[in-house]
């Protein structure tokens, strides 16, 4: 069988959103919607894998996934074009982990690194949800067959444990697929992580060896996509950074890990490369830099905090686009459900 080219990504509604997920996901995912089909899904079930102090309870839940609905659109994903939805409103997500539950294997997700570090030394109190994140994930992306799945670097191994869990699950049942239509015994594609831009990995403001990220409990490790302007500059300003001044070529920023998070940035929201950063800036100092990543920082973000404010404000109108993206979310889903089914022998109303 061989495959429409699809794009399918997900972000989570724990917390706030920040620059890391913005250059990492979200600035590639508007820029996918000229070439593909693009999926783009609140994973609202992934979120309550962890403990309700880290996603709020219910009702911040709504406010997150709608917040997160709104940075998308703010952004400029389309959803009238493309689809944009929750996931908890297509029950094929948790249908088909199932199936794969029991095509992935022990050994595969106890290698999950993610695991390891969310899960932390109280291993024997995490959720069975959590341990089992990346298996929903791979059914998040195949239960739409998608083929391309941009996301930011962390996410690189729970795109290899999808493939591994599509490979497996295509060799198990490749002569029930066959017998199914599918006569190279494929019934899903082995789906590419994209992972692109000058920032993929996004640091922390306040220490260049840690991921910036939604539960650092410093509020000043990260720009928010909701931070105001004097927030913005305060928060780079503030930014941990070395002595030394900025180097004229790229390979000086490989000691630097903080110099190279804020040159990454720069070039990632300029749509520059840090080479042509550092022809501008080499040489200088931190703080004439700073203040143009300010500058540049609040040019390209203030404009989608304004825009997020002015939807989240109208939750009905946010509603109404989950419903109308979960309804033809659902209608794809529907097809890889039958199928699989199908190929597994479960048997259903025709
Ligand atoms: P999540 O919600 O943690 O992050 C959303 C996206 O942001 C990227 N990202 C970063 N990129 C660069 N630098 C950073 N510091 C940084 N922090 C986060 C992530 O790589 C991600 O692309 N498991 C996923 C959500 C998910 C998903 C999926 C993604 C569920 N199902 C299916 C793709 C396909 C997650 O927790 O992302």
């Amino acid at each position: 069988m061989s495959f429409v080219e699809r794009v399918f990504s997900g972000v989570q509604p724990t917390g706030n959103l920040h620059l890391g997920n913005y250059l990492g996901a979200i600035v590639n995912f508007v820029k996918m919607q000229e070439t593909h089909n693009c999926i783009y899904c609140v994973v609202d079930m992934h979120a309550i894998t962890m403990g309700m102090d880290v996603w709020g309870g219910p009702a911040e839940l709504a406010r997150t996934t709608r917040e997160v609905t709104a940075a998308f659109i703010a952004s400029g994903i389309d959803p009238k074009k493309h689809i944009v939805f929750n996931q908890s409103q297509v029950s094929g997500h948790a249908e088909l982990a199932w199936i794969f539950n029991c095509v992935a294997r022990m050994g595969w997700l106890n290698r999950m690194t993610q695991f390891k570090e969310k899960a932390g030394k109280d291993r024997e109190n995490a959720s069975v949800g959590l341990y089992d994140y990346p298996v929903l994930m791979a059914a998040d992306i195949l239960l739409y067959r998608a083929t391309h799945v941009p996301v930011g670097e962390d996410q690189k191994q729970h795109l290899e444990l999808s493939r591994d869990i599509a490979q497996k699950f295509n060799n198990d049942f490749g002569d029930s697929i066959r017998s199914h239509g599918a006569h190279d015994g494929m019934l899903f594609p082995l789906p590419e992580p994209l992972i692109m831009g000058a920032a993929t990995r996004v640091m922390s403001l306040r220490d260049g060896t840690k991921k910036m990220s939604k539960s650092d409990a410093s509020d000043y490790s990260r720009i928010n996509l909701t931070d105001d302007a004097d927030t913005i500059a305060q928060k780079i300003r503030k930014a941990k950074t070395d002595p030394e001044p900025l180097p004229s070529e790229e390979k000086g920023l490989e000691p630097r890990p903080e110099a190279d998070n804020l040159v990454g940035i720069f070039a990632a929201l300029s749509g520059r490369s840090k080479a042509d950063v550092l022809r501008d800036f080499g040489g200088g100092q931190f703080s004439s830099f700073k203040n143009a990543l300010v500058e540049l920082c609040v040019t390209k973000l203030s404009p989608i905090a304004g825009e997020m404010k002015r939807l989240v404000a109208d939750p009905g109108h946010i509603d109404a686009i989950l419903i109308d993206g979960s309804d033809r979310a659902r209608a794809i889903a529907d097809e890889t459900m039958k199928l699989s089914k199908d190929v597994v022998g479960f048997i259903r109303r025709r």
